[in-house]
């Protein structure tokens, strides 16, 4: 799919915007702080309804304003979709397609796909873990849409068994409380089991991806491979065996079997729970252990390996949302990624992107993209677009 037309109101700094974007490459180019990767942020909300700057969506939203609108035009195969998205400070959010109120706004997910690879990307490689939950989540949302609704379940559930277990922690725990926190325990493992099923089949399904992908960037023989380093296992409920070195590995993407493991933990670690007032198993806990040949690409890979392996993972995304959504080609937006490169590496990343349906590029210097990416220019001054 690719985007004919964005309009955006009252968008970071954008009083308003109009992009006639083409198929093919579009560079948007100006000097930093201008607005370029506002822009791109833009489409990266539709595809997702999270932003990776920011926490909720107020941010978005123009200081001093009241609302932002971010409106495009998205072209499929055999037809056009026109998808609004409406994000007010003060009451509820408000999506339409094809300008018919959709029921509820994450019903826009599932037709802008997009993939993003930014500097900040080696985040997932190199830092903490929630920069890796935030790439494999965002992903299960765009292969299945209906995840978005599973994800602010599980949210929800967690925040109130938090609140229970901090309350119970200050005035002791008395029958009637746990037996609420019984049944917000169903609901958790109900929805968190999903979560971490949904990740283990994504990851599987990106395997081959992320192989093929690796390969053709780095000149090596190591083998990309992601394992799940999951808070439901532990020493103390699983059964020993000689494997014991992956026993915190998760390999089964068996719902039942991951919601008995779940349970299990789960009213293992309650009198640890009850002491520190938080939810100490789930989704929210686990981890992946990004691997490359036979050791954690964390703490071991290069710099050149971390950064081959972040844009690894970002273009099997692509492959595999090619492969698993009926939209095809997702919109890849590289962010500052081509003033990084060395010239050999340029060429490289401009020949592996060229035939994407979509291409945003955004750059400080028009000169840093190689010229064989024919590209549509836009420059981008203070929240203001002009060319196309
Ligand atoms: N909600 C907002 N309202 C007004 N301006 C904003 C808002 N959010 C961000 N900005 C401004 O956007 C600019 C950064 O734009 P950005 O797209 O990150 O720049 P770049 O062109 O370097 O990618 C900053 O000047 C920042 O103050
Ligand atoms: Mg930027």
């Amino acid at each position: 799919m690719y985007i004919k037309h964005l309009s955006l109101a009252q968008f970071r700094n954008y009083k308003s915007a109009e992009l006639s974007l083409s198929q093919g490459v579009n560079l948007l180019v100006g000097p930093n702080g201008q607005g370029k990767t506002n822009l791109v942020e833009a489409i990266r909300y539709l595809s997702t309804l999270s932003s990776h700057r920011v926490a909720g969506y107020l941010p978005l939203i123009q200081q001093n304003q009241s609302q932002a609108v971010i409106r495009a035009m998205a072209s499929f195969d055999e037809r056009d979709v026109l998808i609004e998205l409406e994000l007010n400070r003060d009451s509820a959010n408000k999506a339409r397609i094809n300008k018919s109120p959709a029921p509820k706004v994450r019903d826009i997910l599932g037709f802008v796909n997009s993939v993003t690879f930014a500097p900040e990307d080696l985040d997932i490689v190199k830092r903490d873990p929630s920069n890796r939950r935030a790439f494999i989540d965002e992903l299960v949302i765009q292969v299945w849409p209906r995840f978005a609704g599973v994800y602010s379940d599980y949210e929800r559930v967690l925040k109130q068994r938090n609140t229970l277990l901090k309350t119970a922690r200050q005035t002791g725990t008395k029958g009637s409380a746990l037996s609420t926190l019984d049944a917000w325990d169903a609901s958790l493992v109900s929805y968190g089991s999903e979560i971490i099923a949904a990740r283990l089949d994504l990851i599987e399904r990106l395997r081959p991806h992320l192989f093929e992908a690796y390969q053709s960037i780095a000149i090596a023989n190591n083998e990309p491979r992601i394992l799940v380093k999951s808070s439901l296992l532990g020493a103390a409920i699983v059964q020993f065996d000689e494997d014991s070195e992956d026993l915190e590995y998760i390999n089964t993407s068996d719902r039942a079997e991951i919601t008995e493991l779940y349970s299990k933990k789960l009213s293992f670690v309650r009198p640890k729970e009850l002491e520190r007032g938080i939810t100490l198993v789930g989704p929210h806990r686990d981890d992946l252990v990004l691997m490359l040949g036979d050791l954690p690409a964390k703490g071991y890979a290069s710099h050149g390996e971390s950064w081959s392996y972040a844009l690894a993972l970002r273009l099997a995304s692509i492959a595999l949302l090619r492969a698993e959504t009926r939209s095809g080609d997702p919109i890849l937006i590289l962010d500052d990624v081509f003033a990084e490169l060395d010239s050999g590496r340029r060429e490289r990343l401009a020949g592996m992107v060229a035939n994407n349906e979509q291409v945003l590029i955004t750059a400080a210097v028009a000169e840093d993209i190689p010229k064989a990416l024919q590209a549509t220019v836009f420059n981008v001054i203070s929240g203001t677009v002009t060319g196309g």
